[in-house]
């Protein structure tokens, strides 16, 4: 069994740890909730491994429809083996309805629908506030080239229509989500995490609120909802 060797890199609510495969990292989902850049933090009893699950679920059905993705296997409740990548300092946004920053920042009311789905690109700094960038600040700072970003817009569009079909098929709504892609020998993969601390979504009937908005919110019930999507997912939380 892969064991982990030393810290690589410690984040808000995950840490990677390097193993004896050079190729191969191991994901620790930790307890630590984040908001707002890191700003708002607590510790939310069993939540790394409900992220855990949740992530290896998600990576498994995107792998099945073929967005590659680092996810390799969990190897414990709140860990998981994924492929070390060259990552972007990217994030890629996709919004369905209006919620959060796009609404503050063009003044649109929530909920009002994406037709066709908004994709964003924001530069992955706390410290600046993770800022809404387009593709001319990427290639100027050379944080990827023309190619990549084309390849992370069409993956990040493509798992968009997957999981708005999984989610719903579940009766939620996935309003919006993000996601981080890597490079390993000249080819991309979507890496980082799919889990409710990344994206929104809501009840299809009643629109409520089941993901870390509930956090941001101060709703309660953060891990509680997040166990209530997987539920619905068919996931296996144990
Ligand atoms: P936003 O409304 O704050 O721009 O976020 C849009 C979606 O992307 C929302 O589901 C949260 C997620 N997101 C992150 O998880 N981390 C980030 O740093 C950013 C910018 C967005
Ligand atoms: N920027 C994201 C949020 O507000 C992530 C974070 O800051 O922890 O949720």
């Amino acid at each position: 069994m892969l064991e982990k060797i030393e810290i690589l890199k410690t984040g808000k609510a995950k840490a990677l740890y390097t193993t004896s495969d050079p190729s191969k990292l191991i994901m620790e989902y930790r307890d630590d909730t984040s908001a707002f850049d890191g700003k708002k933090i607590e510790q939310l009893a069993g939540k790394g491994t409900v992220n855990n699950r949740f992530n290896g679920h998600i990576m498994d059905h995107l792998q099945s429809k073929g967005v590659d993705n680092h996810h390799i296997e969990a190897t414990a409740p709140n860990e998981s083996i994924v492929m070390s990548l060259d990552m972007f300092p990217i994030e890629c946004v996709v919004r369905n309805f209006a919620a959060g920053s796009i609404c503050k920042r063009l003044g649109l009311e929530e909920a009002m629908v994406m037709e066709p789905p908004i994709f964003e690109f924001f530069y992955k700094d706390d410290s600046l506030g993770d800022p809404l960038i387009n593709d001319c600040h990427i290639t100027a700072f050379g944080w990827a080239n023309e190619d990549d970003i084309e390849v992370m817009k069409e993956l990040t569009l493509k798992t968009n229509d997957i999981l708005v079909t999984l989610f719903d098929s579940a009766d939620l709504i996935l309003v919006d989500f993000k996601l981080e892609f890597g490079k390993s020998d000249g080819k991309i993969y979507l890496g980082d995490e799919f889990t409710p601390d990344g994206c929104r979504v809501w009840d299809k009937e009643t629109k409520k609120k089941l993901d870390k908005d509930r956090f941001r919110l101060g709703l309660g019930d953060v891990v509680e909802s997040y166990q209530e999507i997987a539920h619905r997912l068919g996931i296996n939380l144990t």
